[in-house]
């Protein structure tokens, strides 16, 4: 099929402009894929993207930029709203088999079935997933392609709400919870081992925070706030502790109440905890309490006594407590000991210290009473009279937490214990009731005269939406949960790339109508459903969902496919197992039958089976156990489980670098082994590592013999969310295009000069097709990569490692070099990773050029270095998490500039030995205005002597900058002195002005 034509996303016709900005739209708030809203996953690719990729790796390069723009709609407000119109091609996208063995949440199956691809198979290891993808893909085109999507979203919400009024309707709710309170906020208390009385250990006691016009963006960007910031709040409540006698009570300061507010001008200081609100001419200041617990320092202070709880010599006291309240909690629960016991002898209890109401739309925030914590301490009672109901999770969460995973798993070991007895009672009526519904549902079809199959896959598809609002449900109401009092009030228990132990949880009544309600994520999933449905209405693909491993692929047996499109797991970035265990224990309960047994109530299987049970019908417990070792991850702790595999002859520990890598390139190979000839890879990659990038080489070109044929940068995070996103991704990924195989044996030197002047020419026509910055720095290497992967060896190096550092990355900044200026030099990575930053990224109206966070990564990994590198050999600074270059500040005089730039780069002008090129090059900048031309010769010739090739380096730098930027720019005109004063001719050779 695509054969050897030229693809339109290996073309410079690509349009990446328009793909990023319509991908960077729909990460934000409201232009978020209604679906998505279902339930949370880790790294969805935005699906704008993720239509150009496939409609671009199906249609040749002779397409029109501007049509495949309108026709993907990507010129939309949001694209992903709008199905495309591809009338023009359906009948190559009809042709197409498209494959995708890492598939997540679906964002490109979705998007391939939307463009109509013919037949689109995803894969996925872990059950969960697995589940999300039928949700998101299969169930939505079988209603759809039966007539039946309409009424799928019909049902799926007539039975959420039957759901909701059984709950109303039962007893234990009724008496449980007071109907007027939507949330409850809690935390831990601890008694005390200096003075022996119960104290809260409170993380955060701000209740709102709400900026005016707050928007998703600034959440939990509290630095920010950290110096104090001034202006209107919509909404400012805290909290303080009380101390009477033996007891802490609560206080509610809440302003808005208080001045009989709705808004409210006001200085707010989180550090120091202090709100200055002025009224009129009068100034009123407040203080906020600061948290009571450090948990990273471990360190904790007794609200009564003053004292601080610290680590002793072995573990630290609030640890150990919370520990054995969990354990003499299972005692209890299980009739070991008494309710008393448990109550007296527990150094931990958990305590609710706030209610909230919806009146009026408005949160109403009261001090929980003894009541409320009574109610707290009678559903464990009635938890206790249901111990042994298969339906409480008691699976073993994964014995190793600490830096990747949190506490919460050594803490808590058990996943039923991530919920307080209320909590947990209510999931467990929610597990049961829908159940019953999806009983119900299969017989209601089977009456309306269904066939038993088509009621059987209605009432799974029904009962797993139900499911999947519950796994919403659970999601934010837990104790692992936190407040969140800028933004969204409550945060829920995935928020995080770990379960982090929280010092304040939020309890969410399971009929509020407030966020993370089990009613609340009903609506959630009936207008996720909504939108998949219409989605995929009026596309005639096939779709299947494949319960697999990408590493071996056996499910698809003989099968080919024509385009492979997948976005593996970025080396440690996400523990998938262990993380969604925290689903999973759910659904398999949801899914699943309970029947009775002699008696005894066991789990069978219903609905979905593969995802519970193994092939001789055992449950499977939980994923870590099961699949984990499979999970193209690095996870550290998995090998003190797992110990090592015997992979290949080799023993590998699972969850290591080592073994990430191994099962990166068993992937591909199965990936390779199931593309027809000619087909087509792409790949999508976002990690910060350099490390983690050439695993990625490693596995398709070295592993697999795969060819690299293009590159892109694309947006696939909002940029906005670091916590959310986990300090290693990119807000990029890095697309590779692998075309072709490998093929015969070249030398080094030679591929290196090949690949300058085949990319120094494609670097023109993507910078004349509009390419720039991080851009065109990708598609470039994307061209230098192809050179060298063409072959199958490459002469005259050890290693892949030293390949892409003295050949591929400087041959890719010599290719940019030369398209713009016609001048090349083979440069050492910091004086790579200089001249890109000066000639790839606009200096705007700065003075000093800054680089983004991505655009630095992506260059330091394109350059091998890194940004601690960097920053050591002051190449460059960072300046409130962007980086500055430091170069000579734009300025009207150049020597003021440059004398600058020494000074704070600590160079003294008069030393003769240098650390980099770029170092040479500043002090011969100055030395070229401050002295003598003959004295400077005489200067250069010392340094040469002395400093080897540095110097030679740094004259090939100040040409090529000579004639790379802009006569304005001041380092232009240093360079130019520079040259000058040695009597270096550098010709003008732009083709056309830079952009
Ligand atoms: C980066 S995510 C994919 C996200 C997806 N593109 C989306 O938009 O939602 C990678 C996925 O690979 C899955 N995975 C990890 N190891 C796997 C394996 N051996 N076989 C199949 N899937 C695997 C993980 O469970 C995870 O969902
Ligand atoms: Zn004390």
């Amino acid at each position: 099929m695509l054969q050897s034509q030229k693809l339109f996303i290996e073309s410079p016709n690509f349009p990446v402009r328009e793909v990023n900005q319509a991908s960077a739209s729909e990460k934000l708030g409201g232009g978020r894929p209604d679906y998505w809203e279902m339930v949370f996953w880790w790294t969805r690719k935005p699906l704008a993207g993720a239509r150009a990729v496939i409609a671009g790796t199906v249609l040749p390069d002779t397409i029109s930029p501007n049509e495949f723009v309108y026709r993907l709609r990507l010129g939309e407000k949001t694209a992903h709203r709008h199905n495309p119109s591809v009338d023009p091609w359906i009948e190559r996208f009809k042709k197409i088999k498209l494959l995708d063995p890492f598939a997540g949440f679906g964002s490109i199956p979705l998007e391939a079935v939307r463009l109509g691809v013919g037949e689109v198979v995803v894969v996925e290891l872990l059950p969960t997933a697995y589940i999300f993808l039928k949700a998101v893909l299969e169930y939505p085109k079988w209603a759809v392609d039966r007539g039946v999507g309409k009424k799928l979203i019909e049902d799926v919400r007539k039975w959420g709400e039957w759901i909701t009024q059984q709950l109303k309707n039962d007893p234990d709710i009724e008496e449980l919870y007071n109907e007027d309170v939507a949330v409850y906020i809690g935390s831990w208390e601890i008694k005390c081992p200096h003075c022996g009385k119960w104290a809260p250990i409170v993380g955060n006691w701000w209740l709102a925070r709400v900026r005016r016009g707050a928007s998703e963006e600034e959440e939990g960007e509290e630095e920010e706030e950290a110096g104090g910031r001034r202006g209107e709040f919509e909404r400012l409540v805290w909290m303080e502790p009380i101390r009477l006698g033996d007891e802490i009570s609560i206080r509610i300061t809440d302003i808005n109440r208080e001045l009989n507010r709705r808004t409210i001008r006001a200085s707010v200081n989180t550090r120091t905890g202090t709100v200055e609100v002025a009224e009129g001419a009068q100034k009123t200041t407040y203080r906020v309490p600061q948290p009571n617990i450090d948990g990273r320092r471990e360190v904790a202070t007794c609200l009564h006594c003053g004292n601080q709880i610290r680590k002793g010599k072995t573990n630290w006291y609030v640890k150990e407590a919370l520990r054995e309240w969990n354990t003499r909690l299972e005692r209890y629960l299980s009739g070991a000991i008494s309710l008393e016991e448990l109550l007296s002898k527990s150094p931990a209890r958990p305590r609710l210290l706030v209610k909230v109401k919806i009146v009026n739309k408005d949160l109403v925030f009261e001090p929980a009473t003894k009541e409320d914590n009574g109610k707290l301490l009678e559903s464990t009672r009635k938890l206790k009279a249901m111990w042994g109901d298969p339906d409480i999770s008691t699976e073993p969460m994964t014995p190793y937490g600490g830096a990747t995973l949190g506490d919460p798993p050594l803490i808590f070991k058990k996943f039923y214990k991530l919920f307080n007895p209320r909590q947990l009672l209510t999931l467990v009526k929610i597990v049961k009731l829908i159940r019953e519904a999806g009983k119900r549902v299969e017989e209601e079809k089977l009456k309306q005269g269904w066939s038993k199959e088509d009621a059987y896959r209605y009432a799974e598809a029904v009962t797993t939406y139900l499911a999947i609002a519950l796994l919403k449900h659970v999601n934010y109401n837990s104790i692992v949960t936190s407040t969140e009092p800028t933004q969204k009030f409550l945060r829920e228990s995935l928020a995080f790339r770990g379960i982090a132990m929280m010092w304040n949880w939020v309890e969410v009544a399971p009929h509020a109508n407030i966020l993370g309600s089990f009613t609340r994520s009903l609506d959630s999933v009936v207008k996720g459903l909504l939108y998949l449905i219409s989605a995929v209405s009026g596309s005639s693909s096939k779709v299947r969902v494949l319960f697999d491993d990408a590493t071996a692929l056996s499910e698809l047996g003989d099968e080919r496919f024509d385009v492979i499109v997948t976005d593996p797991p970025y080396r440690d970035d996400v523990p998938y197992a262990e993380l969604s265990d925290f689903y999973y224990v759910w659904l398999k309960r949801a899914l699943s039958d309970v029947v009775d047994v002699g008696g005894v109530s066991v789990r069978r299987p219903r609905f979905l089976a593969e995802a519970f049970f193994d092939e001789f019908g055992n449950e499977i417990e939980t994923q870590w156990k099961a699949f984990s070792s499979r999970e193209v991850s690095e996870v550290k702790g998995r090998a003190n489980i797992f110990g090592p595999v015997d992979a290949g002859g080799r023993s590998i520990p699972v969850g290591s670098f080592e073994h990430f890598k191994y099962l990166l390139s068993e992937s591909f190979k199965a990936m390779a082994s199931k593309l027809v000839d000619g087909g087509v890879i792409v790949t999508y990659y976002a990690h910060t590592s350099p490390d983690a990038w050439e695993a990625l080489l490693e596995a398709g070109w070295v592993g697999t013999g795969l060819m690299v044929s293009a590159a892109h940068a694309l947006v696939t995070e909002s940029p906005q969310r670091v916590t959310a996103r986990g300090a290693t991704t990119l807000d990029m990924s890095i697309v590779v295009v692998w075309k072709g195989r490998a093929s015969g044996e070249a030398l080094a030197d030679e591929v290196y000069a090949k690949a300058i002047e085949v990319c120094a020419n494609e670097a023109t026509k993507y910078r004349k097709a509009g390419y720039s910055g991080v851009n065109l720095f990708v598609s470039v290497l994307g061209c230098t990569l192809s050179q060298f992967t063409q072959h199958k060896r490459i002469i005259g190096v050890k290693s892949l490692g030293e390949l892409v550092e003295k050949y591929i990355y400087p041959a890719t900044a010599a290719a940019i070099a030369r398209s713009l200026t016609g001048a090349e030099a083979k440069l050492s990575p910091a004086s790579q990773f200089y001249l890109l930053a000066k000639v790839l990224i606009d200096r705007g109206r700065r003075l000093r050029r800054r680089l983004d966070r991505t655009s630095a990564t992506i260059l330091s990994i394109g350059t091998r270095t890194t940004i601690d590198q960097l920053r050591a050999l002051r190449v460059v600074e960072r300046a409130d998490g962007d980086l500055v270059l430091l170069e000579p500040e734009q300025a009207r005089d150049i020597r003021t500039s440059i004398e600058g730039l020494l000074r704070e780069k600590n160079i003294d002008p008069t030393i003769t030995l240098f650390r980099t090129a770029i170092d040479a090059l500043h002090v011969l900048e100055y030395l070229a205005i401050t002295m003598s031309s003959d004295e400077l010769r005489r200067r250069v010739d010392e340094f040469r002597a002395r400093n080897a090739g540095l110097i030679d380096e740094a004259i090939e730098i100040t040409k090529i900058l000579v004639l790379a930027l802009p006569e304005e720019e001041v380092e232009r005109r240093l360079a130019q002195s520079l040259l000058d004063a040695l009597g270096i001719r550098v010709g003008g050779l732009f083709e056309f002005s830079r952009r």
